[in-house]
């Protein structure tokens, strides 16, 4: 397997974005992380997209993209993995890097989601249909189940998840794309409408356009190119039940883990010596458990540490620079590749008031659904 690196990163901004259309999104951020890695042509592309069919009634979105993008004609595939599909779409060009295929692939993800659809409905297809969506839960309720089941076994406290809100705000005030660019307090996410209890509105990621793109090559090309050198030191990936009833434990989410033990196995890096991470949020209570996951904080603890403040940029380990899906907004075909962009910057010291001093290593870490899925990346700035 050959080195890869990522010499080019773009995004559009998230948020309700009305007067953009998915072809228009995607193409910004492709020709932003073009710009940015001083390209003029790719060889092949992956787009992570959840499903474009049902938020904007648009599929073979790969062909579509690559033509608006002025590339038509490379090899484009459509890369799906629910809310990962967009890391996914990293993983399958960082394989097509490291085999030695190509040596200039771009990969990225889209979402429309704010254009009429019945936004629930198409978010609730990525669960099991026959034991869970038909009978009425969706995603919300599913992570409400985890959340009961972690407060139960561990003391997990509602001022707790409030807390994940209120730094992951804290961190997005600091994101000009970021989608709600607002503190919020812990009594305001505690007072906010409930959605599925114990989860409420401030508890969850919102309704989000937008897309993300990233330039991989070969070493040689990353060289010749001038840009500092953000080495890929590990794409690791693996997959769980679907339904959480088809589950051992509601209080863990096993995907995490298993893709975590190969990434760090495959980068040769220890937790510890991993200077940030951007994990899925997409409620609340997912980042205290993929945090456990990850083994950053034993199992029960993350809670604590969280209102202890070590998530924190400046502290422990800086968790969701970028707001996080929580602030930043979760487009959800984008939101893998913009949590590596996030990463991308971080290591090249480009991101001004929430830098974290020193980053060298950094992991990031996107979900599918409620865990059947997961995508995981370790990033390192080498000289
Ligand atoms: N965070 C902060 N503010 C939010 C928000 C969020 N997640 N979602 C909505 N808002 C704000 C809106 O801007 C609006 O503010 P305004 O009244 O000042 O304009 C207000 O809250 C109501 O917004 P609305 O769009 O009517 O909310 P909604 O009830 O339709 O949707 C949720 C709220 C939480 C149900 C929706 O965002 C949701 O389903 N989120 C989860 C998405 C999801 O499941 N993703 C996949 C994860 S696996």
């Amino acid at each position: 397997m050959r080195d890869v690196f990522i010499i080019g990163v773009g995004m559009t901004p998230f948020g309700e974005i009305w007067d953009r259309s998915l072809r228009d999104l995607f193409v910004q951020a492709a020709l932003n992380a073009l710009d940015d890695a001083a390209m003029d042509h790719i060889e092949s592309m992956y787009v992570g997209a959840m499903s474009s069919g049902l938020f904007v009634g648009q599929e073979h979105i790969a062909s579509l993209l690559s033509d608006y993008l002025g590339t038509a004609g490379i090899p484009a595939a459509h890369v799906e993995s629910a809310c990962a599909s967009g890391g996914l779409a990293v993983r399958q060009a960082f394989i097509e890097v490291a085999s030695g295929i190509s040596d200039i692939v771009l990969a990225g993800g889209v979402e429309k989601m704010n254009d009429g659809a019945d936004v629930t409905y198409a978010l609730a297809t990525a669960a099991d249909q026959e034991y869970e969506a038909f009978h009425g839960v969706t995603f919300p309720g599913l992570y409400a189940m985890i959340a009961r089941a972690h407060m139960h076994r561990y003391g997990t406290t509602r001022e707790q998840l409030a807390e994940v809100a209120v730094k992951n705000h804290e961190h997005g005030l600091h994101n000009p794309n970021a989608q709600y660019r607002m503190a919020v307090s812990r009594q305001a996410v505690m007072n906010s409408t409930m959605v599925a209890d114990p989860l409420r509105l401030l508890d969850c990621s919102p309704v989000t356009d937008g897309a993300a793109a990233l330039i991989l090559c070969s070493e040689e090309v990353a060289k010749k190119s001038g840009k500092p050198m953000i080495k890929i030191r590990a794409s690791s990936q693996a997959t769980d039940h679907i339904a959480l009833h088809s589950r051992k434990d509601l209080t863990t989410l096993p995907a995490v883990g298993r893709a975590a033990e190969k990434a760090y196995k495959s980068a040769n890096v220890k937790v510890e010596e991993i200077d940030l991470i951007e994990v899925h949020d997409c409620f609340t209570i997912a980042e205290l458990v993929v945090l456990e996951e990850l083994g950053v904080f034993e199992r029960g603890k993350s809670g604590q540490a969280v209102i202890e403040g070590m998530t924190r940029i400046g502290s422990k380990i800086p968790v969701n620079t970028s707001g996080g899906l929580k602030s930043k907004g979760h487009p959800v075909g984008a939101t893998g590749a913009a949590q590596i962009i996030e990463l991308v910057e971080q290591l090249r010291g480009e991101v001004g008031e929430r830098q974290v001093k020193d980053a060298r290593i950094g992991l990031a870490q996107n979900m599918g659904g409620s865990g059947g899925s997961c995508v995981i990346h370790i990033l390192e700035a080498v000289s």
